[in-house]
Formats: C-alpha cells, sequence, structure tokens
C-alpha cells in the first residue's frame, strides 16, 4: 500500500528491486525496507552517472579531477556531496528544498561549495540525483532530501566494508553521536519521514540502537541532551523497541512521540515528560511519581462509572455543570463539577430520573420522574426547592421555557403540561396526542413549543395561550427525540432506526431528507433525476425515490468496500465497484443479483458507463483500465465481454470521462499524474489508440512525478523536458 500511495517510491523500487533480490532464493520471507531501497538506489544511480561521465569527451582539466574522484571512490564522494548539500539545506534555509543559486551573485555563499564553478563541484553536481531548473536546484524528490538528512544523523557502514571488521570497526567509531550531529539541534518529531529513515536503521543496525538508548540516558544528567534525546526516544519507539522495566528515571524527553510505545514498569520518576504524546501505550505500573507532566495526552479522556442505566444528560448554560438522569440500579441523579469532574451530588435509590434540564440562568435543574413527579433542585447542592405533581406516569422530557418562567413537561400520559416555575401551578394541559409524548421543546425565542411521540405526530403549540397549532405525520415511526436549530428555523426529528428529519417551521415542509441508518459514504442521482443511490458504511445501498424520498430497495453488497456506484444512460441499472475487483451490475426492475465483471485483481474505484450505454470502462488499483462491451443476445440475457485490458500505468486509476461529444473517445487519470486520452476503435477488432497530447499534459501536471511519466514520453516531448534539466540519466535510450 505504501508504494501504490506513493509513486515515487513505487519507481525507485522498480528500479533497484532486482538488484536487491539477485542472490535471494526464498523472496516469501525476505523483507526490504524503505531505507534499503534508498540506499541501493542511490548507488545505482551514481554508478550510472560515472559510466556516464566515462563516456563523455571531458576538458583535459575535467578528465583529472574525474580520475582524482574515482581514486577517492566516485560512489562515496556522490553521497557525502548529496549528504553535505542536505544538511546546508536543512541549516542554511530550514529545509526548503529548492536553492537558487547566481553565478556570480552567490559567489561568496555557502552555495558555492555545491553549485560553483569548480571542475569537482561540477561533476559532483552533474551526478547526483538532483533536478535543475535554470538556476534552481532540487532533490529529484523530497525523500532524497530527507533521506541524505537522515544520513548527516547516522550512515550506514559502507557496503564495501561490510566484510573488514577493522574498517567496519572505524566506521562505528566515526558514528558517535555528539553535540555536532543535527539529532541534537533539530526537533524531527513533525518529520515522520526522516524519523522513518533512521527507524529503519535501528532494525539494521544495533549499535544505532545502542547509541540511542545511551543519548536517553545523557539526559538524566545533561541538559544539552534533551532535544537529541526526544529524538532518541521517538525513534526506538516508532521501531517498536521496548522499554518495559527500563530505569528512564529523570530523562528529558518533552514533546517526544511515544504513541504505542510498550512502557510496562517503566521508571518515570522525575522524568521530563511534558507534551508527551502517550496515546495507546501500554503502562501498566509504569511509575510517575514526581515527574513532569503538563501537556501530556494519553489519546483517552477520563470516564465516569455509574451504578445505573444513564438516560439523560444535560449541561448547564455555561458548561461549568453536568447532570446524568439514571435508573434501574443503586444511583438515580448525579451533578459534577466540570471543571474537576468531582461529584457534588448523588442521589441514591429513588425513583429513576427520565430527564433533566437546566434553568436559563443555570441555577435550577428541573427533573422528570417515572413516578410522573417533577422536582426543581439547587444546581449545586442538589437539595429539592419543590416538587410539581400532575401527570400521573413516566415524564420524559423536561424544558425551561427561553424566559426561565415556564417549564413544560411530556409525559407518558398522552399529554403535555406547561408549568408556573414561580408558583408551581399547571397553567394549561396540551391534550391531542394519542400515545406516549417522548419529547417536547421551546423555540429558541420561546414563541412556539414542539412536541412528539408515539403516534407519529409533531405538534407545534403556543405556550403562552396553549393554543394547538400545526400537526405533522411523521413518515419514519416514532417520535423518538426533538430539537430545534438555533436559529429557530428547522426542528429535527430522531426517530427509532436512527433516520432523521428536518422539518421548516416556516413552511411546516419537509424539505430536507436525512436518511442515516450508518455513515452515507457516497451518493448519486440517476441522470433522469427519479432515483438517489446511497451507499453506507454498512456496505449496502440504499435507493430512495427522489421527490418522496421514500426508500425502494436496499441491497445489501457481499463486498466489504464499495468504492464506485453510478447509474447509466437510461438511469435503469447502477454500476458498482467493489474491491474485490468486480463490478457488479444491479438492474434497478429486478430483484435478481445483475452481471458480475470480473478481471480486476485489484479494487474498482471508477467506473464510467458510454453515452450511448453499451460500453463501460473500469479503472483500478491493479493499475489498469477494462474496456466491457455489452453482447446482444438472442434470448435478451444480459452479457458483457471485456474487450479490452489497457495496462501501463503507474498508479491506481482515479477516475474516468467519456467524452460527451467525441463518439468513442473517453480520459483517465491516474495516480502518476497522467491524464489520458483513449480512443476505441471497434472497427478492426478492437485496438485501443492513444492519443499522445495526453501523456504530455500528464507531465506538466506532475511535476515532482517526472521519472514515471517519463516512460510515455514522444521523441518531442522529451526534447522539451531535457531543456528543462529534468530528465533522469536512468531512462536509458532502447527502452524509452
Ligand atoms: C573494535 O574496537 C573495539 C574498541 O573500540 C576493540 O576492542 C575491538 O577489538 C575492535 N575490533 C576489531 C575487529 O578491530
Ligand atoms: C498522538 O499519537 C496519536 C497516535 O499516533 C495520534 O493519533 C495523535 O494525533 C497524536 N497527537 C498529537 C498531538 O500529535
Amino acid at each position: 500500500m505504501d508504494l501504490v500511495k506513493n509513486p515515487f517510491l513505487l519507481m525507485l523500487s522498480l528500479e533497484v528491486l532486482p538488484a536487491i533480490t539477485e542472490d535471494k532464493q526464498d523472496l516469501t520471507t525476505f523483507k526490504v525496507t524503505r531505507v534499503q531501497l534508498y540506499d541501493t538506489f542511490v548507488v545505482h544511480w551514481l554508478e550510472v552517472n560515472q559510466r556516464r561521465q566515462e563516456s563523455n569527451a571531458l576538458s583535459m582539466d575535467d578528465r583529472n579531477v574525474f580520475d582524482q574522484l574515482l581514486d577517492a571512490g566516485f560512489t562515496s564522494m556522490g553521497i557525502d556531496y548529496s549528504t553535505r548539500l542536505a544538511l546546508a539545506i536543512f541549516d542554511r534555509q530550514d529545509g526548503r528544498p529548492v536553492v537558487q543559486y547566481k553565478d556570480l551573485h552567490d559567489s561568496d555563499s555557502w552555495k558555492e561549495e555545491f553549485f560553483g564553478p569548480e571542475p569537482v563541484t561540477r561533476l559532483l553536481q552533474e551526478s547526483s540525483p538532483l533536478t535543475r531548473s535554470g538556476d534552481q536546484f532540487w532533490f529529484i524528490h523530497r525523500t532524497m532530501l530527507e533521506y541524505f538528512f537522515s544520513r548527516v544523523i547516522y550512515s550506514p557502514a559502507t557496503m564495501d566494508n561490510e566484510f573488514d571488521p577493522q574498517a567496519k570497526n572505524e566506521s562505528f567509531a566515526a558514528h558517535a553521536i555528539g553535540l555536532g550531529n543535527p539529532l541534537f539541534g533539530y526537533n524531527l518529531v513533525a518529520e515522520p519521514s526522516i524519523i522513518q529513515f533512521l527507524c529503519d536503521r535501528v532494525k539494521l543496525d544495533a549499535a544505532f540502537e545502542q547509541q540511542l538508548r545511551s543519548l536517553i540516558d545523557q539526559s538524566k544528567t545533561d541538559e544539552s541532551a534533551t532535544i537529541a534525546a526526544t529524538n532518541a526516544i521517538t525513534i526506538l519507539v516508532r521501531a517498536d523497541m521496548s522499554f518495559h522495566g527500563v530505569d528512564l528515571r529523570g530523562v528529558k524527553i518533552p514533546g517526544a512521540d511515544l504513541s504505542d510505545g510498550q512502557f510496562d514498569s517503566t521508571q518515570f520518576q522525575g522524568a521530563d515528560l511534558r507534551r508527551v504524546n502517550l496515546s495507546r501505550c501500554w503502562l501498566r505500573q509504569a511509575d510517575m511519581s514526581s515527574a513532569r507532566m503538563e501537556g501530556v495526552q494519553f489519546g483517552e479522556l477520563p470516564y465516569l462509572e455509574m451504578d445505573a442505566n444513564v438516560y439523560t444528560c444535560a449541561y448547564s448554560p455555561d458548561g461549568g455543570t453536568l447532570a446524568l438522569g439514571l435508573g434501574k440500579g443503586r444511583d438515580s441523579m448525579g451533578i459534577y463539577d466540570t471543571s474537576s469532574w468531582t461529584e457534588t451530588f448523588r442521589l441514591r435509590g429513588a425513583p429513576a430520573v427520565l430527564d433533566v434540564a437546566f434553568s436559563p440562568n443555570g441555577q435550577v435543574i428541573v427533573s422528570g420522574e417515572e413516578t410522573g413527579m417533577l422536582r426543581l433542585r439547587d444546581c449545586c447542592s442538589g437539595q429539592d426547592i419543590s416538587v410539581l405533581e400532575g401527570h400521573n406516569i413516566f415524564v420524559r422530557s423536561v424544558a425551561f421555557s427561553p424566559c426561565g418562567k415556564q417549564i413544560a413537561s411530556a409525559s407518558h400520559d398522552k399529554t403535555v403540561r406547561l408549568w408556573d416555575m414561580q408558583t408551581g401551578e399547571i397553567r394549561f394541559v396540551l391534550e391531542g396526542h394519542t400515545n406516549f409524548v417522548t419529547s417536547v421543546k421551546y423555540s429558541p425565542k420561546g414563541e412556539q413549543l414542539v412536541s412528539g411521540g408515539w403516534d407519529e405526530t409533531i405538534r407545534f403549540w403556543d405556550p403562552v395561550t396553549g393554543e394547538p397549532r400545526v400537526v405533522l405525520r411523521s413518515s419514519y415511526a416514532f417520535v423518538h427525540c426533538l430539537v430545534y436549530s438555533p436559529d429557530g428555523q428547522w426542528v429535527v426529528s430522531g426517530h427509532p432506526l436512527g433516520e432523521l428529519q428536518f422539518w421548516n417551521t416556516v413552511t411546516y415542509k419537509v424539505t430536507l431528507l436525512s436518511y442515516m441508518t450508518a455513515q452515507v459514504n457516497r451518493v448519486t442521482v440517476s441522470p433522469d433525476g427519479r432515483h438517489i443511490a446511497l451507499l453506507s458504511t454498512c456496505h449496502t445501498i440504499d435507493l430512495l425515490d427522489r421527490p418522496s424520498g421514500e426508500l425502494l430497495s436496499s441491497t445489501t453488497l457481499e463486498a466489504d468496500n464499495i468504492q464506485a456506484l453510478v447509474f447509466s444512460p437510461a438511469s435503469q441499472q447502477l454500476a458498482i465497484g467493489t474491491n474485490h475487483g468486480s463490478v457488479k451490475l444491479w438492474n434497478l426492475d429486478s430483484d435478481k443479483p445483475g452481471v458480475d465483471l470480473k478481471g480486476h485483481v485489484g479494487g474498482v474505484d471508477s467506473i464510467a458507463y458510454s453515452p450511448c450505454g453499451q460500453w463501460i470502462a473500469s479503472g483500478s488499483g491493479d493499475m489498469s483500465v477494462k474496456l466491457w462491451r455489452r453482447q446482444q443476445q438472442a434470448n435478451e440475457a444480459e452479457n458483457w465481454l471485456c474487450f479490452s485490458t489497457i495496462r501501463g500505468f503507474i498508479g491506481s486509476i482515479h477516475d474516468i470521462a467519456w467524452n460527451p461529444v467525441v463518439e468513442m473517445e473517453f480520459v483517465t487519470t491516474c495516480m502518476d499524474g497522467s491524464i489520458r486520452v483513449w480512443r476505441v476503435s471497434s472497427s478492426d477488432g478492437g485496438v485501443v489508440v492513444k492519443l499522445h497530447w495526453g501523456s504530455r499534459l500528464g507531465i506538466l501536471c506532475a511535476a515532482d512525478m517526472i521519472l514515471k511519466s517519463v516512460i510515455d514520453l514522444g521523441p518531442v516531448n522529451k526534447k522539451l523536458l531535457t531543456q528543462r534539466g529534468a530528465i533522469s540519466p536512468l531512462v536509458n535510450e532502447q527502452d524509452d
């Protein structure tokens, strides 16, 4: 997956994997890390360039210098050049990748060392993995810069020395990580790519692991090692190194990312752990006494545990207090101070509290009980202020009017009651519901009241006169709960299966329909405008009638994941791309499973019907596009044949679109940065012709993906790129 997401890495792998796997017998157990790919690629690049320089006609001076470079080791000199350049880019321009070098202007600056006219500088610069455009230079890919910077921090024992223990010993000695190392000066926690390279190194090289561990120890007594220790522990944790039981007393690692780390029984006493990320860490028995913990993240907030069902909860208007309604257990109600999450009141062994609401000034809580009673309480102490009696069974919902003078309650006795807050007297009994009333709410300005319940109605009332107003009928059975939008323009009703309906309070129409059995991932409207198809995360596709929003049908597909969903031009069929690589066709007028177009080996991300509906083009993560053609059958059974498969993409296909004007022409966009135009010629047995301008467009659109798009170039375009200095020497003429 890493490869498919990063086309540069994919290109690089294709380039070097043959060399890496050359003498490996069993590839099933063979693992390659990213840093190994880059190591091999860089050597390969320099070797190709060495040969290129050898065959060039060099001037006398250049020839001499080149011979000296060969004596000194062309590859290691080249690596040294790029490594120094990467360090300079971080030191001098804060990691901004593009270096501008103007011949006379910059001749006294640090850039001279890398881009100046000296023959040795020039030869190395021309042989390094750099791109040039005019007076601007940059590494061929951002990750190249990061790779070389990681080599400043730690470079591997050179390959030549691998079998010479003495030399290897020396190279280890040269690796001692001291004050001058960027590990001391740069906080790398926010540079995941560099961390990744170093973490690959740790896994390959036990000596590096030892050095990082000793940097962490060093921070216990040495303030100047703080950043280095923070970097070191972040790298080690990312590399899955265990710290179970390790003595980390007094370490200074502020800001380290230790997420997923292993720290059971670790001793952190007195450590500086400020702003450390401890998400998903193993921390059993870890000792953090007297450690500095400001801003530490555990990735999980604390929770309150109740000995009862939680029926309802409400924040006070200023957010400082939380009240809970509980029941069917020991507890009936709880009030918490939200700044410290300390409990200020708990009611035990009383009747269940089904709903609570705060008065607008936040000082009084009204609760609705299963006995039919309403109770007013002091918001801090929880002490009873008064009891409102009237309902004879469950009070399901309570609300304060925005002015605070009136209270509304809804009950299973099928009534809504309005109470005077001061006197506790009933002002009105609102009758009309024919079943349990489950929810009652005031509009934000208080001029309207809404209630809903098991009779499947939503009723509006005048809270001043108690007069009934409009009655709406729900299309999704019971009304569970109601809420006003803050501007009062909408009432949203919630229903048993999770459906929501939005009611306009001016026109009293359902103008917005939201169908919420689960998260809706994709939605598409049929060309004739009559249907809406919704794809939800639970792998079902629901078909809705567009004007009414009524559910027409719902089908569950076995695919884990559906990635594409389109209507046919005549609106009678849906094509569905699955992550198993098939395209399922679903005929809307039939309840039988439709045809399954099988052939892709990767998920199908894009599907397009030709305007006449007789062709389907499907694009997949397997880096191919397939063309399907509808066959005319005598028995009218639907049949599609794979007409051709187009390969040569370097990345998954993003999107496909047919040209509505030019017959049999379609366009593809691919993750490799190319936009290609294809024309299907059906007359001569099915050749797909690629039009050339497409590939050039692709290249201009994707400057940093040049390496692989070069494959598609015609001669003219290659010249163009060469002039821009962007062509890589990897592409040899024969293969072009
Ligand atoms: C490597 O260096 C260590 C001391 O740093 C020394 O003890 C050891 O003998 C050396 N090994 C070889 C093979 O030279
Ligand atoms: C902490 O780590 C977790 C898991 O890696 C990550 O999701 C979260 O964003 C991190 N927090 C910060 C502030 O970087």
